[in-house]
């Protein structure tokens, strides 16, 4: 039996290297929201919240009409951390790391979870999230209308680092501005 214990921690040891989010605990924060990595099984639930929060037509690029079907099968689940409360996706962040170094961040929380501190536990995983992953830089661009957003980003100690004028064609034919903000992570 002696034997039995490093073998088993080895073969965690193994694993864990090999699949990650098997072995990252949740992040619990007092509200009951709990932060993990994305699972095969959360392809759905995403897609549907994009569509729902695109459907507003206000906070992210994209707008309807979203491929469900499409958009959950294509959707990369490494680097995108969910929030759960009560049984279900309530928002997820997604890292996207690139070779120069800094992560690109995208959020989105469910219309009836906003305001209750789901986007600041989602943002402190991400924060952590890309340190453990040597980035140096968090990067993303926000709409300038995007108050709660910005609020949010400006309280973990994003700045504002330029502004792309009429960059992004929405539907409607409107051509609307995004704040470029960054956070320094050493
Ligand atoms: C932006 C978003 C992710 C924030 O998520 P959230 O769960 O509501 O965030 P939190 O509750 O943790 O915090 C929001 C902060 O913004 C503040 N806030 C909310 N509305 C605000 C407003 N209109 N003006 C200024 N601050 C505002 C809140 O008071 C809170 O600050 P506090 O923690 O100091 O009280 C969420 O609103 C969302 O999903 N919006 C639609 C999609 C989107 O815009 N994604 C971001 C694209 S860049």
């Amino acid at each position: 039996m002696a034997w039995f214990l490093p073998l088993s921690w080895i073969a965690y040891v193994i694993v864990c290297q090999a699949r990650r989010s098997l072995c990252e605990h949740p992040r619990m924060t007092a509200d009951g929201i709990s932060i993990r990595p994305a699972e095969e099984g959360d392809r759905r639930s995403l897609a549907l919240l994009l569509a729902a929060v695109a459907e507003e037509r206000n906070g992210i690029a994209a707008e309807p009409p979203i491929d469900v079907e499409g958009l959950a099968a294509s959707w990369q689940l490494d680097g995108t951390l969910v929030a759960r409360a009560e049984g279900i996706i309530v928002g997820e962040v997604r890292i996207d790391p690139s070779w120069m170094g800094f992560g690109e961040i995208g959020m989105m929380v469910k219309a009836d979870w906003r305001d209750r501190g789901v986007g600041t536990a989602l943002v402190a995983a991400a924060v952590e999230w890309a340190r453990a992953r040597g980035l140096h830089k968090l990067a993303l661009s926000v709409f300038p209308h995007n108050d709660a957003a910005i609020a949010l980003y400006r309280k973990f100690g994003f700045v504002e680092e330029g502004r792309l004028v009429q960059h992004v064609r929405r539907a409607n034919g409107e051509l609307w501005d995004l704040i470029e903000m960054g956070l320094l992570l050493r």
